[in-house]
């Protein structure tokens, strides 16, 4: 049968694609802008009839109905990393969360550790050889479809065709739906002074040629913004955003001089404009992979000069960060930062930054604190940190003892904080 007959024959309404899914099945959606409205909407509408239902996901974009307390019995999120669609049920409780690092995420699936019966997920149209790019996320994704009962994908003409290990070939898929609304959009976030400044500090250690991973938030932006002076930069990151596209096309991104994969930008999914997404399509110079390949320290870190750059709410005089939590309320996840960090520990010449503003609340609370809140999660351990970088300097902290290091991160606390920070200190037996 050739594969246009084998689509033909496949392709259904997302109304009854979501009939393939049985109670107590886990349906595992890729992340970000790689969630399939179509389908996921067609799954709200018919939650009632479906009984103990989950639908993991790192970084949902949209509150879909089935994001419903009143409806948990039938349809529920597993976070796998909070975003705003899904904070408030999980500070509230009826979401619950599997911790993870992110490259770890296909391994928990091919462990069996984690189920993954059905994969939802949005795809580039299909190539003459029966495949199509999973280019938006293929992250934990590949590792479901290999595993997954059912299949699904949401075929979108304006979804990129993609190069790299993304591709999955009509023969392992299910059903077919078809959609064209455009890829939902995500823009860049408001940086401001703070940002800035941040971003000015980190900026000026990285070296021309180095390889980069920029991490989530307003800080990571700020520092690409600035890099615009520099020649020859390369990307190994898990997310490709506006950011990186604004600097391949102001000639800084080469990737030239990268050791590992020369010539090749490389990502796990993708969130930002249509630019961006038009871009990726068959471009020879990006390659979308699986997060484990992208992610995991010891591939990452076979990049030379890696720079990953990384933000946290709270970091303690130890320097262990609290990135995914205000205290016991969680706010984000572990995403990737632990894996960069630790990755560009391992690079030859790698340097690990974790970035934040000195306080929050309008200068009110200090970010550097002598613990971390009652029951902040653990993102980036003190084994494993290195630069902390805030609006008042750079703190380097691998090698360094305790007290070194509280004195370091003392000096880049806001200045109202740095008396009582240094009392604290003192009386947690870490002053000078
Ligand atoms: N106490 C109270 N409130 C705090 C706080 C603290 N210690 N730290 C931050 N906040 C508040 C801020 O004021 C802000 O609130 P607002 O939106 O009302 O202004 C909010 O929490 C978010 O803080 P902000 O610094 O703006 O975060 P961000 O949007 O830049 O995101 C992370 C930063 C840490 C949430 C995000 O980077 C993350 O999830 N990191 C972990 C995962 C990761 O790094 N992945 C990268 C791999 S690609």
């Amino acid at each position: 049968m050739s594969v246009q007959h084998s689509y033909a024959q496949k392709r259904m309404a997302a109304s009854e694609a979501v009939r393939l899914v049985r109670d107590g099945d886990l349906i595992i959606v890729p992340t970000g802008v790689g969630e399939p409205p179509a389908l996921l909407g067609a799954l709200s509408e018919q939650r009632h009839s479906f009984h103990d239902v989950k639908v993991a996901q790192i970084l949902a974009m949209r509150k879909y109905g089935y994001i419903d307390p009143q409806t948990v019995a039938h349809v529920r999120h597993v976070a796998l990393f909070y975003g705003g669609a899904t904070r408030a049920g999980g500070q509230a409780g009826w979401i619950d969360f599997i911790p993870n690092y992110f490259s770890e995420i296909p391994s928990l699936i091919q462990r069996q550790q984690m189920p993954a019966d059905v994969v939802f997920s949005m795809a580039s149209p299909m190539d003459a050889h029966g495949y199509f790019s999973l280019s938006l996320g293929a992250d934990y994704t590949m590792a479901a479809v290999a595993k997954a009962r059912v299949v699904v994908l949401e075929v979108n003409p304006q979804v990129p065709f993609a190069n790299g290990n993304c591709h999955v070939h009509i023969s392992q898929v299910a059903a077919v739906v078809e959609d064209s609304q455009p890829v939902m959009e995500v823009g860049l976030p408001k940086i401001g002074p703070v940002q800035q400044a941040i971003g000015r500090y980190v900026a000026d250690m990285i070296e021309d040629g180095s390889t980069l991973q920029i991490g989530y938030g307003g800080i990571p932006d700020a520092v690409v913004m600035q890099l615009t002076g520099k020649k020859d930069l390369g990307i190994h990151t898990e997310m490709i955003g506006d950011g990186i596209l604004s600097l391949v096309q102001a000639g800084v991104v080469t990737n030239r001089r990268k050791n590992y994969l020369p010539g090749k930008m490389v990502a796990t999914f993708a969130l930002g404009s249509a630019s961006l997404y038009q871009f990726m399509d068959h471009n020879p110079a990006l390659e979308i992979h699986p997060v484990d390949f992208t992610n995991t320290p010891s591939l990452a870190g076979l990049n030379d000069n890696l720079v990953a750059i990384n933000a946290t709410l709270q970091i303690d005089l130890l320097g262990q960060c609290g990135s995914e939590s205000l205290g016991h309320l969680p706010f984000s996840g572990t995403g990737g930062q632990a894996d960069f960090v630790r990755a560009a520990n391992i690079s030859r010449g790698g340097k690990a930054f974790i970035v934040l503003p000195s306080t929050a609340k309008d200068d009110t609370i200090s970010r550097i604190v002598p613990v971390l809140s009652p029951g902040t999660h653990v993102s980036t351990s003190k084994n494993d940190i290195n630069y902390v970088v805030t609006e008042f300097g750079v703190a380097q902290l691998r090698g360094k003892s305790a007290k070194q290091r509280a004195r370091e991160l003392i000096g880049i606390a806001h200045p109202n904080f740095r008396a009582e920070l240094t009392d604290q200190a003192a009386r947690m037996g870490l002053g000078a």
